[in-house]
């Protein structure tokens, strides 16, 4: 992969304006959709949160503006220094930080959140994960949808304070009662509390308290 710099990226980059803010979102990166926008209207954030999957840093920007402090994952380094560069322009770079890796491996052993937030790839795709481009990743749910939510699930819950929630975004092509049934299994309650109607599909919101 060749080096990612702020200049390089930008001659590419799209604008866009969310809630008076601006973002930048580099060509390798996702851009916000409606998927983002469900998640974005439900953020009471809370003090500490971790917001996996951060593509542009939409998400972290704004639970910044209420957050002391917000903690963004994300694989693809493309998405990491764009979350990172908005976060710059939006003047809330002292209280988010942007970390490179796979869910969430890269935090420090004793940390946990009020809230975590993953607005997941989620699409049945049949890929595997070691063949995707950056930008793959984005979307790629592997053959039912559900490689990187089943994983998530399994490692979130216990990054949790007590009294935190989980908001996860995934489409009703990828087992919305699996990952209610999932989320249960794993002591919390979990409902899904909103969704938005797409094109083959519906995007639910699913709402997991500990
Ligand atoms: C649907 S996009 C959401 C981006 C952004 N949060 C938003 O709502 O606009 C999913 C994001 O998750 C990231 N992602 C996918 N698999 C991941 C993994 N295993 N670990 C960390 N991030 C991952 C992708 O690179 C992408 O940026």
């Amino acid at each position: 992969m060749r080096r990612i710099t702020v200049k390089g990226e930008l001659k590419s980059a799209q604008r866009m304006t969310f809630k008076g803010m601006v973002f930048y979102v580099f060509r390798h990166v996702y851009p916000p959709a409606e998927d983002t926008f469900l998640l974005a209207e439900h953020l009471e954030v809370g003090d500490r949160v971790l917001d996996v999957g951060t593509g542009c840093g939409i998400l972290s920007v704004l639970s910044a503006v209420e957050a002391e402090d917000v903690v963004a994952t994300d694989i693809n380094p493309y998405a990491a220094a764009c979350a990172r560069l908005n976060a710059e322009i939006n003047g809330v770079s002292e209280r988010v930080e942007v970390l490179v890796g796979d869910l969430l491996s890269p935090l420090r052993e004793e940390e946990i959140f009020d809230t975590i937030l993953f607005n997941a790839p989620y699409l049945p795709t049949g890929q595997r994960s070691e063949r995707l481009s950056p930008i793959e990743y984005a979307w790629t749910g592997g053959e039912d949808g559900r490689m990187v939510i089943d994983r998530f699930i399994q490692q979130a819950p216990r990054r949790l304070k007590p009294g935190g929630r989980i908001l996860l975004v995934q489409s009703s092509l990828s087992g919305v009662k699996r990952t209610l049934r999932e989320l249960r299994m794993m002591g919390l309650r979990a409902e899904a509390v909103d969704e938005q109607p797409a094109f083959f599909e519906r995007i639910v919101l699913i709402e997991a308290l500990s």
